[in-house]
């Protein structure tokens, strides 16, 4: 299975990807991870990538698209990758495109995890993450348990302001990749309102 998860910030994607990665026995391959994990590993793309994302602005182009096939290229990914913040613009739908078809491979879905905007900053605001698991929490929705509530954190980039800037990008950026996915026949949309557990039945049937 080759998959891409879409949708704007704080629609689920993080949150559902871990069953499903699960289910389809693929790598889950998250940008937003890996790019965090170089901002934190101090490495020369995390010092590149780090104003951009602290400020909810996309990280160029070319250092996520070099960033990406470098990694579908691996051993793990023979059969199968989700895909999860990735592609973000037009140009790096263009470069999966190609890298894909140098592969001689093709994607099996494009699913699409739509939310009001209304609802992303509540969401973003409220999330909290375990740094030892990586279990992903809501101080409302999903309160973590009392033993793990002490060690939680929240992104540098989950503030009010960025977030809008990361719905602003999204409607800009990454919005206008959804036809060119939608004419290639592989896109499903899925709605991302309600609790975690029906949005995963949904996607179930999605897929099947
Ligand atoms: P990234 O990490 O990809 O962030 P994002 O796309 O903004 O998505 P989020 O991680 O915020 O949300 P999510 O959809 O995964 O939601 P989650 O499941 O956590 O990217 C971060 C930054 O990195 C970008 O801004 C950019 O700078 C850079 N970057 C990454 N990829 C890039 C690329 N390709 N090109 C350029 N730059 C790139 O859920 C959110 C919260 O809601 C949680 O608290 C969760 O518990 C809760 N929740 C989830 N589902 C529900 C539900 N159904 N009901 C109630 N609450 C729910």
């Amino acid at each position: 299975m080759r998959m891409i998860l879409v949708g704007p910030p704080g629609a689920g994607k993080g949150t559902q990807a871990s069953s499903l990665v699960e289910k389809y026995s693929i790598p889950h391959i998250s940008t937003g991870d890996m790019l965090r994990a170089a901002v934190k590993g101090r490495t020369e793309l995390g010092r590149q990538a780090d104003d951009f994302m602290k400020s909810g602005g996309l990280v160029p182009d070319d250092l996520v698209i070099a960033m990406v096939v470098e990694r579908i290229g691996k051993d793990d990914c023979a059969s199968g990758f989700m895909l999860d913040g990735f592609p973000r613009t037009r140009p790096q739908a263009e470069a999966l495109d190609l890298a894909l078809r140098d592969a001689k491979v093709a994607l099996d879905v494009v699913l699409l995890i739509e939310v009001p905007d209304e609802l992303v900053v509540e969401r973003v605001t409220g999330r909290r993450s375990d740094p030892e698991t990586g279990a992903i929490y809501h101080m409302t929705f999903n309160p973590p348990p009392p033993d793990i509530a002490g060690r939680v954190v929240q992104r540098k980039d989950d503030t009010e302001e960025a977030s809008n800037k990361r719905l602003e990008k999204y409607h800009s950026e990454t919005a206008p990749i959804i036809p060119f996915y939608e004419e290639k026949g592989v896109l499903r949309r899925v709605d991302g309102v309600g609790t975690p557990a029906e949005v995963a039945e949904r996607i179930i049937q999605a897929l099947s």
